[in-house]
């Protein structure tokens, strides 16, 4: 089985866990744009503090005023998080931003730090208090229960993430296409085999756009009846690269927790 590299960007390397390689600090979408400010008013920058300072680390998608949908793999530190919404540039004060601390982590029962390649990467984070909804900051909409899209469907992956392989990070939030690749197909030997699970999205592989580390936890956006759905949460990439050809990025698919998500926001 292929090495997995999740796409979380964390810096205590020492506290990462066996058969997942973490990379330190920020993360960046590959072969995406700057997204115009404030075009995904869902997604936030989730930030963990080292001394007096705050790091970006992952994304994430506002789902209550008050709680955010991520990647278990981003809060897996025992460190102080806290959640940046209505962030365009990770480097200026844009105006918009608001700041709220983390107030208790709620990461699904079956998460193994230790096999991402199992599943279950999705945990709700409880903000300490609830944020001003406005044209900046916005609630994401979730697909309905079950749903699953076509081979080839039009998605967009939003996030902070590294921009190229071991590259360098983006201040602009970027977001790339990602067409989703069914998981018949993603499954075969020639892309990711029995590593994907039916509880997985895959999308991209073309060896030009995907998802790199600072991504995890962030939204895949699929337009359905013309209104976005976060349908994925940004979860691994192959230790081949982010962009590796025929290894799409894989994310957690969100329309087969939506039970889990209600039982726990
Ligand atoms: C982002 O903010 C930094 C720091 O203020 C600034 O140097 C940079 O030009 C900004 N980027 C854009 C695209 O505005
Ligand atoms: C990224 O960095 C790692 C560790 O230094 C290295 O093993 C790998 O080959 C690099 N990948 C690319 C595509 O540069």
């Amino acid at each position: 089985m292929l090495r997995l590299l999740v796409l979380a960007a964390l810096v205590l390397c020492g506290q990462c866990y066996d058969g997942v390689q973490f990379m330190e600090d920020n993360t960046r979408v590959v072969g995406g744009t700057n997204a115009a400010k404030n075009a995904w008013p869902w997604q936030i920058s989730l930030q963990y503090q080292s001394g007096s300072s705050w790091y970006h680390t992952c994304g994430g998608s506002l789902i209550r005023a008050n709680r955010v949908l991520t990647a278990a793999h981003c809060v897996d530190r025992t460190v102080s998080f806290r959640v940046a919404l209505g962030e365009h540039n990770l480097s200026q004060n844009d105006g918009t931003e608001q700041v709220i601390s983390v107030s208790r982590i709620v990461k699904h029962a079956s998460w193994n730090p230790n096999n991402v390649a199992n599943g279950y990467d999705i945990a709700i984070l409880y903000l300490a208090s609830n944020a001003v909804l406005n044209s900046y900051v916005k609630l994401a909409a979730l697909p309905s229960d079950g749903a699953v899209l076509a081979n080839n469907y039009g998605c967009i992956i939003t996030g902070w993430g590294r921009t190229s392989t071991n590259g360098s990070l983006p201040s602009i939030l970027q977001q790339a296409p990602l067409p989703v690749v069914a998981h018949s197909t993603c499954s075969t030997s020639s892309y990711w085999g029995s590593t994907v699970k039916t509880t997985m999205v895959c999308a991209g592989g073309d060896g030009v756009t995907a998802g790199c580390n600072g991504d995890s936890g962030g939204p895949l956006n699929c337009a359905v009846n013309g209104v976005y759905q976060v349908h994925g949460i940004a979860s691994f990439v192959s230790s081949l690269g982010c962009n590796a050809y025929l290894k799409p990025t894989v994310f957690t698919r969100v329309s087969a927790y939506i039970s889990w998500i209600n039982a726990n926001v």
